[in-house]
């Protein structure tokens, strides 16, 4: 991976680790993120965004789908962001059987073993070029066991097991060349779930 002393201090906006599920055709999948934000601060009116990049398997199925999940992880869960956060879906179809999880009351894949979950439901997007900001209003909330602290960004990096160093790094720097070679936001807007 690329880094310098100003991308060092943008680090410090990381959200905590968390896995974005979601489901389309039948097919329910998930990957991770440190890319989450409260995006108010009603609680009547609940909700979160989350940049995901263009290239994911879950980008098209929540475009598609018009809803995502927020799976908070805690620091026992390692493995999940492993599973989940290392190869994508179009590699391996089945990455979600690696984890206990049920559909939600809005049918979104909701982690069993997650501290909380969220439910969301897209109100809204914005396009960056190399992602999708996906603003989510919050329909159904999950509360599952309390399982020792959540699982931070710092702390991930300051945990990462030894062998999936070159991986992680890797997968970074790959993310970084398409990105630096798609900045230039698309007009592309949202404009409801598609057909099933
Ligand atoms: C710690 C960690 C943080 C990540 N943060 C992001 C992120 O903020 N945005 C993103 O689009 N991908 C992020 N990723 C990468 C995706 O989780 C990963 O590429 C995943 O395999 C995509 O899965 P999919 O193609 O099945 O959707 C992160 C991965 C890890 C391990």
């Amino acid at each position: 991976m690329k880094t310098d002393p100003a991308y060092e201090l943008l680090r410090l906006f990381t959200s905590p680790i968390i896995a974005v599920t979601s489901s389309w055709q039948g097919r329910a999948n998930g990957m991770i993120s440190d890319a989450v934000m409260r995006a108010s601060i009603s609680p009547n009116v609940p909700r979160l965004s989350v940049y995901i990049h263009k290239w994911h398997a879950s980008h098209d199925m929540i475009w598609n789908s018009g809803k995502f999940g927020i799976n908070l992880l805690h620091q026992g869960q390692l493995q999940v962001v492993h599973d989940l956060g290392f190869v994508s879906a179009r590699e391996r179809l089945t990455k979600l059987d690696q984890v206990r999880w049920k559909p939600g009351e809005t049918g979104v894949p909701v982690l069993l073993d997650a501290p909380a979950a969220f439910e969301c439901r897209v109100v809204n997007t914005m396009d960056t070029g190399y992602s999708t900001c996906f603003l989510g209003h919050v329909d159904a909330v999950y509360h599952g066991p309390k399982m020792g602290e959540v699982m931070t960004a710092p702390w991930f990096r300051a945990n990462l097991p030894p062998e999936w160093q070159e991986a992680w790094l890797a997968n970074y720097r790959k993310a970084q060349d398409v990105i630096e070679a798609n900045q230039v936001p698309e007009d592309r807007r949202w404009t409801g779930p598609a057909r099933a």
